[in-house]
Order: C-alpha cells, then sequence, then structure tokens
C-alpha cells in the first residue's frame, strides 16, 4: 500500500483457510502438487499431454505450439472434429447408453437423453443443415431457450465443419441483427421461444424483426417449445421437426484442421460494440477437457453435474456442452429460473414464487457439482437459507463460482449452506477470450481461502504488474497472462487491429486482462474487477469489489455495488448501493453504521460519502453490475447506453432512492 498510487491498493485481509478433507484428497483425479512444477518447467509440454490423453486426434499434430506474438497456433498437423470427441467415441466405447443429460423444462417437462440418442440427433440435424446448403466454415447463428435442441445444434454445426455464433436468447432484435451482419450468418436457428418465469417467452418474432435489417440468412430453422404458434415465412423459415422427420441418422464427422474456426461468441460486456470473439477448435477442445477434468474433479461414471448457466455464455459453452461432453460426463440442464413455479397455498391459489427450484432439482437429480454465479448466490442469501435447508443436498461433493469477484460472506454462506462445509469451492477466473478457465484452485490440491481465485491452472502464466509493466509480487497490480494457452481466443472476427489493441498493446509481450488483482503475502490471487471501475479517492486506487465485501460483510446487507463519483475535494467519491436482507428496514443510524463498518474492515479511506438503500441493482443479462449506469445516476447525468441492461425499470427505482438517501446522509 503506498505513497505512489501506480497501481490498485489492498485493504480487504482474509484469514479464514480451507483445506480439502483427506478422504477428498486421497480420491481426487488430481492431486499431486507435483503438476504445478511439471507444468511450469515445460507448458508446451503440459498441453501436449493433455491433447493427446483427452482429445482423439484424426491425425496427431506434429508442432504443439507456434507463437507469432499476439498469434498463436495450438496442436498444428493435427485433424480432428469435435462432435466425434463429444459424442461417437463415448458410443463407440460402450457407453451409448449413459446420460448426457437429464432435461428440465421450466413448466415441469422432463427428458433424459442419452449419448446415443445424443449422437443421433445431432447427425440428423447436421443432415438437415447440409441440405440447407450449410458448408465447412459458414456461419449459423442460434438463439434459442435452454432445451436441448440448442446443444444439438451446436454440435451440428460443429460436425460440419460449420461456425456456431450463438446469441443469448434475452438480446433483442437490434443486437442478433449486429451479431447476424458482422459474421454474415447465412442461417439462423431459433425456437418459437421459450419458457421463463411461467409464461412463454417468444423469440422467433425478434429473429423476423432482425431479418428486416440482414441480407445474407438463406434459411431459418424453428424448433417448437411453446405451441408454435409463429409466424412462418414460406421459402425461408423451417419447423425443425419437419426438416429432419426425413434425414438419416448417419453423417460422417468432417474432420479439420486443429485452427479451424468452432465458434464466435459475440461479447459486448458492461461497454462498447460488441466483438466476436474467435474460439477454433484442437486447442480449445483441449482446455475445456482438461481443466472440466481437473477442476470439478469429474468421476464420469458417477457424477452428476449441473452448470446453471446459459448456453448463451462462454461458461455454457465450455463447461455445459463442449467440457462435459468431451468427457463423456452426465449433466443437468435447467431451462428457467430459480424463482418458478409459484408456490401453492393450502387454499390452492397461486401464491408467491417458490424460490427452491434449483435445490429440488439437486435433490431430484443427485446433483454432485454445482456450478453458478456469485450474483445467484447472493440472490440465495437475501431469499434466506430455509429454502435450501429443506432439500436434501447431500449428494453435492463440490461447487464452484463464475463470473464476478465472490464477496467472502458469499462465499461462506456457500460453503455453509449449500455445501454443509463438506465441499470444495472452486472460484474460477476466466473470461470469453480465455475459452476456459484459468485461475482457480485445484480442489483435491488447494487450500482455500474466501473471495480469492487463490492460483493460475498449471500450464498457465500469470503475472500481476503496475502502470509502467513492473511485475508486483505483492499489493494491488493489474492482471495479465505472460504465455500462450490453448484456448485463447485467435482474434476479433473481421479486426485483427481491434484484437491486437485491446489485448496486446497495454503491455509488451502480455495480455492484458482489463482486471485488477492483488496478490497477498501468502501468493494468493484476489481479483479486485474492472480496471475501468477503480475509484481514485484522494490519490489512493481503491477497488469497487473490496469496498464492496466490506459492504456484504455487515449483517444487513446482502448484495453492493460502489461507484466512485467525481467529488470536489476528493477526485472521486465512494458512493455504496446496497441491497438490505429481506427482513430490515433502512434508517439513517443503518445507513451511518454500514459506513462505519466498511471504515472498520478497511480503514477511513475506503468508507462510502453515501449509502442508497436499493431494491435491485442494474445488471447486465450475464449478471454484471452496470457501474457507469450508476455512476450516470449519482453524477445526475443522462444514462448512456442501455441497451445491455437486463431489466430498464431497476435504473429508475435506484435514481428515486439516490435523490432521498444522498440528501439525508451528508
Ligand atoms: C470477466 C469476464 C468466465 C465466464 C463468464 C464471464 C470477471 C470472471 C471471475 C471470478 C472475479 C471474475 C472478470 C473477467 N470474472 N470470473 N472468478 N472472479 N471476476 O465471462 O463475460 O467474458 O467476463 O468476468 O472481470 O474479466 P465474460
Amino acid at each position: 500500500m503506498g505513497d505512489d498510487a501506480a497501481t490498485i491498493e489492498d485493504y480487504y485481509h482474509e484469514g479464514r483457510t480451507f483445506a480439502p478433507s483427506a478422504e477428498f484428497v486421497a480420491s481426487a483425479v488430481v492431486n499431486d502438487p507435483a503438476i504445478y512444477e511439471q507444468a511450469e518447467a515445460d507448458f508446451e509440454g503440459f498441453w501436449a499431454d493433455q491433447a493427446r490423453s483427452l482429445v482423439s486426434w484424426e491425425e496427431p499434430f506434429h508442432t504443439t505450439l507456434e507463437w507469432d506474438l499476439p498469434y498463436a497456433k495450438w496442436f498444428v498437423g493435427g485433424k480432428l472434429n469435435v462432435s466425434y470427441n463429444c459424442l461417437d467415441r463415448h458410443v463407440e466405447a460402450g457407453l451409448g447408453d449413459r446420460v448426457a443429460y437429464y432435461f428440465e423444462g421450466e413448466p415441469g417437462d422432463t427428458q433424459t437423453i442419452t449419448y446415443s440418442e445424443l449422437l443421433s440427433e445431432v447427425s440428423r440435424f447436421a443432415n438437415a443443415l447440409k441440405r440447407l446448403g450449410v458448408n465447412s466454415g459458414d456461419r449459423v447463428c442460434i438463439y434459442m431457450p435452454m432445451i436441448p435442441r440448442t446443444v444439438i445444434a451446436m454440435l451440428a454445426c460443429a460436425r460440419i465443419g460449420a461456425v456456431h455464433s450463438v446469441i443469448f436468447g434475452g438480446f433483442s432484435p437490434d443486437s442478433i441483427a449486429d451479431r447476424i451482419n458482422d459474421a454474415a450468418a447465412v442461417v439462423v436457428i431459433t425456437a418459437d421461444g421459450g419458457y421463463r418465469r411461467g409464461v412463454p417467452l417468444m423469440l422467433k418474432p425478434n429473429v423476423d424483426e432482425a431479418l428486416k435489417s440482414t441480407n445474407t440468412v438463406r434459411s431459418v430453422v424453428v424448433a417448437d417449445r411453446c405451441g408454435g404458434n409463429v409466424d412462418m415465412q414460406s421459402g425461408r423459415d423451417h419447423w425443425w421437426d419437419e426438416l429432419v422427420s426425413a434425414e438419416s441418422d448417419d453423417c460422417p464427422p468432417v474432420f479439420v484442421d486443429s485452427e479451424h474456426l468452432l465458434f464466435l461468441l459475440y461479447t459486448s460486456g458492461t461497454t462498447a460494440s460488441p466483438k466476436g470473439i474467435m474460439h477454433t477448435t484442437g486447442g480449445y477442445l483441449t482446455q475445456v477437457a482438461w481443466t472440466y477434468r481437473a477442476v470439478f474433479d469429474l468421476r464420469a461414471e458417477s457424477d452428476v453435474y449441473w452448470c446453471a448457466a446459459d448456453v448463451g455464455w462462454v461458461t455454457g459453452h465450455s463447461y455445459i456442452v463442449y467440457g462435459p461432453l468431451c468427457n463423456g460426463a452426465t449433466s443437468v440442464i435447467y431451462e428457467g429460473t430459480p424463482d418458478t413455479p409459484r408456490e401453492q397455498d393450502r387454499s390452492g391459489d397461486p401464491g408467491t414464487w417458490a424460490k427452491d427450484r434449483l435445490w429440488s432439482i439437486i435433490e431430484r437429480y443427485g446433483v454432485t457439482q454445482l456450478y453458478t454465479a456469485p450474483t445467484a448466490i447472493r440472490t440465495f442469501m437475501k431469499w434466506g437459507e430455509t429454502w435450501p435447508d429443506a432439500h436434501d443436498l447431500s449428494s453435492l461433493r463440490l461447487l464452484g463460482t463464475v463470473g464476478e469477484p465472490i464477496n467472502p460472506e458469499a462465499w461462506m454462506w456457500y460453503h455453509e449452506h449449500i455445501g454443509a462445509q463438506r465441499c470444495p469451492i472452486v472460484d474460477t477466473w476466466w473470461q470469453t477470450e480465455t475459452g476456459g478457465q484459468m485461475l482457480t484452485p485445484l480442489p483435491g490440491i488447494t487450500v482455500t481461502k474466501p473471495g480469492s481465485v487463490c492460483a493460475a491452472l498449471p500450464g498457465i502464466g500469470v503475472e500481476l504488474v503496475d502502470d509502467d509493466g513492473n511485475v508486483v509480487t505483492e499489493g494491488g497490480g493489474y492482471l495479465t497472462l505472460t504465455t500462450p494457452w490453448p484456448g485463447m481466443l485467435r482474434g476479433i472476427w473481421g479486426d485483427p487491429q481491434r484484437y491486437e489493441d485491446t489485448y496486446w498493446s497495454r503491455y509488451e509481450g502480455r495480455y492484458f486482462a482489463g482486471d485488477g488483482a492483488k496478490i497477498d503475502s501468502d501468493g494468493y490471487l484476489w481479483i479486485l474487477g474492472r480496471t475501468d471501475d477503480v475509484m481514485n479517492v484522494s490519490g489512493h486506487r481503491i477497488s469497487t469489489s473490496e469496498v464492496e465485501s466490506a459492504l456484504v460483510d455487515h449483517e444487513a446487507v446482502v448484495e453492493a455495488a460502489v461507484v466512485g463519483a467525481i467529488d470536489e475535494t476528493t477526485g472521486q467519491a465512494i458512493v455504496g448501493y446496497v441491497i438490505l436482507r429481506g427482513d430490515v428496514e433502512s434508517s439513517d443510524a443503518l445507513r451511518g453504521e454500514i459506513r462505519a463498518h466498511v471504515s472498520k474492515k478497511l480503514g477511513a479511506i475506503a468508507r462510502p460519502r453515501v449509502v442508497i438503500v436499493v431494491p435491485d441493482l442494474p445488471k447486465t443479462r450475464s449478471g454484471k453490475i452496470m457501474r457507469r449506469l450508476l455512476r450516470d445516476v449519482v453524477e445526475g447525468r443522462e444514462l448512456g447506453d442501455t441497451t445491455t441492461l437486463a431489466d430498464e425499470d431497476v435504473v429508475d427505482e435506484i435514481r428515486d432512492r439516490a435523490e432521498s438517501d444522498d440528501s439525508d446522509d451528508e
């Protein structure tokens, strides 16, 4: 912590540690700490070993890595097919009857899909795509709800070498059109709609609207999920079931080069225009296969794994589809929200929304690993532990989180109320751009600290640096990656300059991830959030995530978002937005107490000038807090771009609260 304000300062100190139990270590997939040194001595050799042991190659690669900074080619000369790796080879090995997915729709419909069933559905749909004229290398957009046909569509593209671009089902017609146009997609795969909080949320009308401003799409395939009551344009639109009914379930996989484009995934994050992140075949599959197996400690014969993310995000691509299937795992897919359906009260009237769908799914399917986001965990905290307590969660043996920093208090709640103090927690840091997990504990080795991502995985090079690029060995800095990794993005579709500028220009020879982080005296890594969000208070650079953790540490607070607002004396002043626990009333005294609590945890420099109690926070559709909008509100500006905001009403409510709480706190 220092006098030069070059880096981000660190204030939060967390003393608790959690070692995996001896039983967990004894049977863990990875439990020898020597793996770290071995991989560090030869990271290329480490990844080559994983590529050979976890992936089947039609032709073996001759060169592990060609690195022409910032362009990497992994497993050069190798040929493979991702859908063959995810399906055929398991069936050939006699595992055709193993369950690939247990699907549960929001209305309660269920479907169990084995590996051999998945293979024949994928093959039939791949044949249908070929009949529609889709060739290897063509781009196909997928705009679907969370149903098995979404996974089938992705794998069918991979089977014939076509490139999928999944567009999250919450996006608007404009966002769909932008993505179709940028990729020049030839086919769109969609559904009439999907179920969301008890009602069908229509998707096909958004595609129709989007297609008015595109001219590359020849065909639209529509899955019937909600009764099929949508307009169909003859010649262009085809019902999924009719299309595949004539197709054979034999479709030989197209073996492609290791560096063949597998998918595009557009990331907009909290700022700027979307970028088509490019992921290729051999390296991506290797990294997701190894990380899935090692980080989730997979026992494919007996585990039932559940990633509660949406397949529209990279988490779904890597850890609902490709990582699990490549390993022959059994997973759960759930379509809807965690607070559906309504609870019936005794008179049979629909009561309030039940808030235990997740826990009921875990109990009914015997889920062994749960992977979800901190924003979801804080929501469950807010709802209270009576919901999970009512279910038998004893099948769980490992918990994971991803997407944002997890506050130590949320980590502890997850550990105690979901993991019954028994399950290791893997807090996994990675990005759309990294393709797979990068910084995370290994559950059979790492002694975890609540809120810390702990360390880089074997084979991954990470260093923190200060503004001038000097390596920081203790304290805050900027998170950089120092060596190429197999799942790394290969570029931004159509814009190599933007790729170089965005990720490789700030520090020579290093990938800069955009995140701040700190390294503690034990060498543990803590993510401090996006550097765009770092606040500057009287020359001290303070991370939003540390102040948020201190706010959530107060017993009345369940969720917090912190921003720096322009302040005449201090440059920026800290403004804390908080959501209170269900039964707590806001008062001047309580807000003062919460501010004082932050001083106590972090020091007076980090005390918020004002704490504003709000019913909700503005989030992107992937659950990231949009601090930019909170800054606009507190500085009294017109709101900037709100197109990625999940719920527009939230900001109006916050504006009202900001006006009242701000005046009486000063
Ligand atoms: C950004 C990437 C990774 C898949 C989902 C998000 C933040 C991600 C963590 C974590 C703290 C995290 C970072 C990162 N982030 N995981 N475990 N702890 N922050 O993918 O939308 O590309 O976002 O999410 O800020 O840069 P994404």
